[in-house]
């Protein structure tokens, strides 16, 4: 069996296209969708990722700002700038890029933004309100991940849904949004014993790891789904996920590539958390 690929950029780009109506429609009530984004330091990858979302938001009529600062900004500084962010009416959405210099706290920076623009979803307050099934924004990678499956018109309801990872940015949310949709949920981590056998009764398996290579196709169930969100440089400088992606889709039964297949998809739902931001203003 070769499997059935889910390709995030075709699903990201019919999303995106939805998105670029919905916008047109804010302009005409006189709102144009606004996101900031804080870039701070040099990161090559963060900064390609930074650049990356905000050549989305002008595809999508949305209005980006870039906010970029020294790795030697102060978190007071950095706390002031958000604040400003927040009181700002034309800025509908808040994204500091993630992760941040040593001396400067993650938990006080998110915990900064409204959760009204908490367009990461990765406030406590949003993380609560999806834990307890409350209208709010989604992380954005579990969110892509969720439309991802349900495009292909996969049944979530009552399969086996293994998690590896456990991330507060991708793993754990992830599975909380599967449980959402009735699936029985197992989170494997780097401390679990025995993994594979946990892998190989996965129906959906979604590897979060960030290790090149990590889940052989000896760890997945014949027929299983296998969303595969790393993004690693492989030996030859190329883009390569967490799973071996030639040996699982032997196997798998549908299989997300890298790239084009997770990566699009969270920018789409960045996208998304923004105009329904904008909608709620206008409201
Ligand atoms: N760093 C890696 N992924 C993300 C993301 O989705 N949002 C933010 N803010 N930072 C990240």
């Amino acid at each position: 069996m070769s499997a059935t690929i889910i390709s995030g950029k075709e699903l990201a780009s019919e999303k995106r296209k939805q998105m670029k109506e919905e916008t047109e429609k804010l302009k005409e009530q006189g709102i144009t969708p606004g996101l900031a984004v804080i870039l701070v330091g040099e990161d090559p990858a963060s900064r390609s990722y930074v650049k990356a979302k905000q050549k989305a938001c002008s595809e999508t009529g949305i209005h980006s700002e870039l906010e970029e600062l020294p790795d030697t900004v102060t978190e007071e500084e950095l706390l002031e700038k958000i604040d400003q962010l927040n009181k700002a009416d034309h800025i509908h959405g808040i994204l500091v890029q993630l992760p941040l210099p040593g001396h400067i706290s993650e938990e006080a920076v998110i915990e900064a933004i409204s959760p009204e623009k908490d367009v990461d979803g990765f406030h406590p307050v949003n993380i609560g309100r999806m834990m307890t099934g409350q209208d709010t924004f989604l992380p954005c990678t579990p969110f892509g991940i969720i439309e991802m499956i349900k495009s292909k018109g996969i049944e979530i309801k009552g399969k086996h849904a293994v998690v590896v990872g456990r991330s507060n940015i991708v793993g754990k949310p992830v599975g909380q949004l599967l449980l959402k949709e009735d699936a029985t949920v197992t989170y494997c981590h780097s401390r679990t014993e025995n993994m594979k056998d946990y892998t190989k009764s996965a129906d959906i398996l979604v590897v979060a790891v960030g290790k090149a290579f990590f889940l052989s196709k000896d760890y997945i169930k014949e027929g299983a789904v296998v969303i595969d969100v790393g993004v690693n440089r492989n030996d030859d400088g190329k883009l390569v996920g967490d799973v071996d992606y030639e040996g699982a889709k032997e196997i798998a039964s549908y299989i997300t590539p890298v790239p084009g297949g997770v990566g699009p998809m969270t920018i789409t739902m960045l996208l998304h958390n923004t105009i329904v931001s904008a909608q709620k203003y206008s409201a």
